[in-house]
């Protein structure tokens, strides 16, 4: 099914949506052609639940719970500075709903620890923060809780990044296990919504733009230190003279143009002059500057609107109506596992 169809089925089937984003730092570019650019095209015609993973960000965070606490309403505002509209879409925090950590623990014993310690994303997560010698059980479980998540409202798509395929994949064999096991079909496989642009590079020319590692372009980046972000941009460290033939593939001020500059024509015309050489890195750096300063201008004066108070209570709104869901599953799950034979 493309992404089209999807769209249309949406309409249709009254698909239900659930993606979430850890509360551990500013949003940015990276996330949004990523992921929030799928939910601001979705949320009209589907179901859509958008978490605040505040218990998966602790599991590599236990020891700055305050850190964690102060971005949750950071990452409300982002999501409203994107047009995502709150009488669209169920904001839910996670850690409100302790029906999700039961489902974890009833998971926990369909997964093995293998799994989890081959699982690429988690393999990659723990390199790259040098987690190898003080791994915690918590961490390594976090897939766990992430298809407790998915599972718990039943949705049956997920806009992710490409990075979050793997945590589809683990929620999909949860689902058949489980299924197979207690013989119900009370829990849905669901599908990755990729957007066309599921990865953004870093502005360093790493392959992934991070929240950590400073080489990303913030929602809410202001206009004189998005300047020195473009201009400080890699590109192609053969392209020397403006005539040199320079490369187009791997070159960060086109990635970013592939992101977000709509005339594509103009663009492929550009990337041949670029190749051909004649073409300067200064031109192209002004070009998506002037791009990137579009998009970002009105996202950046709407993350002021809102004050916490209004933020608190359209998270509040969307967590009430979510945890009535996740107990709802909880309470087929307890059924299907004979939790519920005695009354207490
Ligand atoms: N792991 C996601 C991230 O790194 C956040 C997340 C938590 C999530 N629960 C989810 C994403 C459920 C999709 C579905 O940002």
């Amino acid at each position: 099914m493309n992404n089209d169809m999807i769209k249309t089925n949406c309409m249709i089937n009254q698909n239900i949506i659930l993606t979430g984003d850890r509360p551990t730092g500013s949003l940015h570019l990276g996330h949004y052609v990523g992921s929030l650019k799928s939910r601001v095209a979705l949320q009209h015609s589907c179901k859509q639940f958008i978490l605040i993973a505040d218990m998966q960000a602790l599991t590599d965070n236990f020891e700055r719970p305050k850190f964690i606490k102060n971005n949750i309403l950071q990452l409300m505002a982002a999501y409203m500075s994107v047009e995502l509209n709150p009488d669209k879409n169920i904001f839910v925090l996670q850690s409100a709903i302790p029906e999700l950590a039961e489902l974890t623990i009833h998971y926990m014993n369909l997964v093995h620890l293998g799994r989890l310690q081959r699982n690429p994303t988690v393999k990659h997560e723990i390199e790259q923060k040098s987690l190898e010698n003080s791994l915690s059980i918590g961490f390594l479980c976090y897939p766990i809780s992430q298809a407790a998540d998915i599972t718990a409202f039943k949705a049956n798509l997920v806009p992710v990044g490409q990075d979050q395929v793997p945590m589809i994949e683990q929620t999909n064999e949860i689902v058949r296990k489980f299924n197979r096991l207690y013989y119900t079909n009370c829990l849905k496989e669901c599908k990755p919504y990729l957007s066309d642009v599921s990865r953004l590079m870093g502005i360093n020319g790493a392959e992934k733009a991070g929240k950590s590692t400073n080489n990303a372009i913030f929602l809410n980046e202001s206009s004189k230190s998005l300047k020195e972000k473009v201009f400080s941009m890699y590109t192609d460290s053969n392209h020397i003279k403006i005539s040199d033939p320079g490369q187009v593939e791997g070159n960060v001020v086109f990635a970013y143009l592939d992101a977000f500059y709509n005339n594509i024509e103009h663009l492929n015309e550009l990337k041949q002059h670029y190749k051909k050489g004649g073409l300067g890195d200064v031109y192209l750096k002004k070009l998506l500057f002037d791009t990137l300063e579009n998009f970002i201008a009105p996202v950046r004066d709407k993350y002021n609107q809102y004050s916490n108070d209004e933020l608190l209570d359209i998270l509040r709104t969307g967590t009430e109506i979510a945890r009535k869901v996740a107990k709802n599953t909880l309470s087929e799950i307890r059924q299907a596992l004979c939790l519920t034979n005695f009354k207490f």
